[in-house]
């Protein structure tokens, strides 16, 4: 392994991981790589459970891209080691202690957590943690399946530690382009005018003397779920590829559509596995998150390109995207968290943000983050950076969840992410409501009539019904009913 450090000095470096884990005090604040439990680091989080398993208190503060796995989070959460967390998660530790109130998490949208700490908006890194390939001559370090916040993690900390996992070649070199944007006033255009250009160097930029520890490690990324594509899903993708379908008709998206932004989890995965049984071809991404489907689909050779920050597929998908990523670097790119979920970006590029939401209201406002109002699910992750200013704002969600318990359509949210002035199309295994130029009524009823499952469906109209009678106002609740609706499920223990 040794071999993978190009810079002879640093060979020195090498650690064991407990002793690495010394470099971390009660108190820090660590920032580490990671995204989707892609890259994070895993040996030195471990041995730091065990001293404090061992009887030593230590309280963390934790930033990251976005998830890593129970190797980091997991461990850390059970351990009681978290204090404070940044900017999304999606471990049920995590989110259980969270919601036991053990902890802090502060939930930020993903594009705009690595300028917020460059800002000095936030308690500055002690140390950075940061998973690689190898580091360069000059102490350049290679990222490997995700960049997320490494460039930001390691300009800010004092001290670096790298984990070099076996676990990706070296064929890894050439995958990234990273850059750094200066802060305001000194920020210029992000010169990208096409999903595949690059503007900035296949790794990041370190000063030899942070890297303080280097550890070997060969441990596979976090288990991700493997996707079921049932019959909602189907039908899911169906209606989008009527929508695509119908705007190409209309000359308002070309043949092979936009770039696309695809969320996270089970359903975007599977509603873009749709995409393979459609005519569309020459598809291009410009996304967060790299998914399994988006490899089906580069397989398929209907991918002309894809940018993200992460590469995030099952494990099966993992070792052949392992194996063959010098085949797959000729249609991927991965760039830090800052530049594939920019806003300059996805307003330039047209990009078709597709995300998934809890619930969805009949006046066309999101909930992507809290059952029932109160309980932290995940985050808001990156679906603000695009739904706001994506070409698109399309949410698709099954029409109910919880094996039909809860209707994804409600009167009104129990919480607000995405609001009725950025979503342009509801997605779900009963059709779409395009919202485009609608008023609030003309949105509800679209909601209503296209997208509620029909168990639903009478009492949605009901409570409109009932709504409108009593208020001729822009946009009629029933405010009392409305909250009433979700509190139900909370005295049914839905929440248990
Ligand atoms: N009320 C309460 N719980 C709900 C719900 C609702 N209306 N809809 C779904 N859920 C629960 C499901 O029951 C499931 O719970 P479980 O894990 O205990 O079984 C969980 O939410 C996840 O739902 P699932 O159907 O497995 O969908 P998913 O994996 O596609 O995740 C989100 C859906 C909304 C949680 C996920 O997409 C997310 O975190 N989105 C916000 C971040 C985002 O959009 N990122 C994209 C940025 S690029």
């Amino acid at each position: 392994m040794e071999e993978r450090i190009f810079c002879e000095e640093l060979k020195a470096k090498v650690v064991s991981a407990d002793d690495a884990a010394k470099l971390l005090k009660d108190g820090m604040t660590v920032a580490v790589s990671g995204f989707t439990l892609s890259s994070y680091p895993k040996a030195v989080p471990v041995a730091l459970a065990k001293r404090v398993q061992n009887g030593e208190k230590i309280k963390l503060s934790l930033y990251s891209g976005a998830s890593t796995g129970d190797e980091l989070d997991g461990i850390w959460a059970d351990n009681g080691i978290l204090d404070h967390r940044m900017p999304y998660q999606t471990n049920r530790k995590v989110r259980a202690a969270t919601n036991r109130g053990e902890l802090h998490f502060s939930d930020i949208h993903l594009g705009v957590f690595p300028q917020n700490l460059m800002y000095g908006f936030y308690k500055k890194p002690d140390i950075a943690i940061v998973e690689a390939v190898g580091i360069t001559e000059d102490g350049g370090i290679i990222p490997a399946n995700s960049v997320g916040i490494m460039p930001q993690a390691i300009t800010l900390a004092d001290q670096v530690i790298v984990e070099i996992n076996a676990e990706n070649s070296m064929d890894y070199y050439g995958l990234h382009d990273v850059l750094m944007l200066p802060n305001p006033p000194h920020r210029g255009v992000i010169p990208i005018t096409s999903v595949r250009d690059r503007i900035g160097k296949p790794y990041i930029d370190c000063p030899k003397e942070k890297i303080k520890a280097i550890v070997f490690t060969n441990q596979p990324d976090g288990h991700r779920k493997a996707i079921p594509i049932t019959d909602t899903y189907t039908k899911m993708a169906d209606h989008l590829m009527d929508f695509f379908d119908y705007e190409v008709k209309k000359g308002r998206l070309p043949e092979n559509l936009l770039p696309i932004q695809s969320g996270v989890g089970t359903v975007s995965n599977a509603v873009l596995e749709g995409m393979r049984n459609s005519d569309f071809e020459n598809l291009e991404f410009f996304t967060e998150v790299i998914q399994e489907s988006v490899l089906n689909l580069i397989d398929d050779g209907k991918v002309a390109y894809a940018s993200g920050t992460s590469v995030s597929p099952t494990p099966t998908g993992m070792i052949r995207f392992q194996q063959n990523v010098e085949h797959y670097k000729k249609y991927i790119v991965l760039r830090p968290q800052e530049i594939s979920n920019h806003v300059e970006l996805v307003r330039r590029l047209g990009v078709i943000a597709i995300n998934t939401p809890l619930e969805v209201d009949i006046y066309g406002n999101v909930n992507s983050t809290h059952q029932f109002g109160s309980a932290i699910m995940n985050g808001i992750g990156g679906s603000g950076d695009f739904a706001h200013n994506g070409y698109h704002s399309i949410f698709m969600t099954p029409s109910t969840a919880k094996d039909g318990a809860i209707s994804s359509v409600v009167p009104m949210v129990s919480h607000v992410d995405h609001n009725e002035h950025d979503t342009t199309v509801f997605v779900t295994e009963y059709g779409y409501a395009d919202l485009r130029g609608l008023s609030p009524r003309e949105r509800a009823a679209a909601i209503i009539e296209h997208c509620a499952h029909p168990d639903y469906k009478e009492m949605l109209k009901d409570y409109f019904n009932r709504a409108c009678k009593v208020s001729k106002l822009q946009t009629p609740h029933l405010l009392n009913e409305a909250l009433s609706w979700h509190q139900r499920f909370l005295d049914e223990g839905s929440m248990k």
